[in-house]
């Protein structure tokens, strides 16, 4: 067997109608594994169930907005009357509302990127915990960033939110441990999607990001896809609590 085969495994990627999430489906899918892909707009979830059938793989769709716990709750529920319980979690979707500093941010908008970017995966994590805990197995992915290992002029509360998604893998990680469910987070450079298109569109800033990153270019979907095969499939077996960075070698340069 494949240290890196996930057949039949029930997987829900959150965000994963396009970017980093669609890379993460595809993957995981290719890997073997029964893929959920969700995010707020279902003909955008459609279409990538079509590419990972069209791909032999194999997938549904499920629209849910991380925003709503009752969402999240019959994403969950829906999954297991359909596939049964599940055995991998990736929360990979995240809100970035705000760019500027600390002083001009509102309470709201702090609020809202706590809500989304951890208090809605942990709400992902504990609902899919009676499942993983009844088979002594499973493995949850959350999606970060290396902006929770660097402080920010302009991003600060997403940063925070994104360096407390690496508190919660560790916290989650000693807490289920015993029930061999592991928690792990990815921290992703950056990524060539939607998300980071400011950055990357612009010729001057990405020049420079090329230029000083180690590997002199920026990180594609498909670079953090296979980290997401590794964190939950058997290869990854003895990691739990960690951070993996996928970023170039920004952060070590
Ligand atoms: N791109 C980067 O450079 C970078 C770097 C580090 C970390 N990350 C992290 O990587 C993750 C994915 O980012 P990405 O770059 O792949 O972004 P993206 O291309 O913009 O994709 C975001 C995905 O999340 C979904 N989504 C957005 N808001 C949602 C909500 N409220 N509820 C449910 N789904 C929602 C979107 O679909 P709908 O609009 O249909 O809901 C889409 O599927 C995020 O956690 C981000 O913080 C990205």
């Amino acid at each position: 067997m494949s240290l890196f085969d996930l057949k039949d495994k029930v997987a829900i990627v959150t965000g994963s109608s396009r970017g980093i999430g669609r890379s993460i489906a595809h993957q995981l899918a290719k890997a073997g594994a029964k893929v959920v892909v969700s995010s707020r707009k279902l003909d955008a979830c459609e279409k990538v169930v079509e590419e990972i059938r069209a791909a032999g793989g194999q997938a549904m769709a499920i629209a849910a907005s991380i925003s709503s716990k009752e969402q999240l709750q019959a994403l969950v529920d829906q999954t297991r009357s359909a596939w049964g319980p599940i055995d991998i979690l990736v929360c990979n979707a995240a809100t970035n509302p705000y760019y500027g500093p600390t002083t001009g941010m509102s309470d709201e908008v702090f609020d809202k990127v706590m809500r989304n970017n951890v208090l809605s995966n942990t709400w992902l994590c504990t609902m899919v915990y009676p499942d993983m805990k009844a088979k002594k197995d499973g493995a949850i992915v959350i999606v970060s960033s290396i902006g929770g290992l660097h402080g920010s002029a302009v991003i600060g509360a997403y940063n925070v939110s994104k360096a407390a998604d690496m508190q919660l893998a560790r916290n989650l990680a000693v807490e289920w441990g015993p029930d061999n469910i592991r928690i792990n987070c990815i921290a992703p450079g950056l990524i060539k999607t939607d998300f980071a298109k400011a950055l990357h569109e612009d010729p001057v800033l990405s020049a420079k990001y090329n230029n000083e990153t180690p590997l002199r270019r920026m990180g594609e979907p498909d670079d953090i896809g296979g980290v997401a095969v590794f964190l939950a499939s058997p290869a990854g077996r003895y990691v739990t609590g960690q951070t993996v960075v996928a970023d170039g070698g920004m952060m070590i340069r």
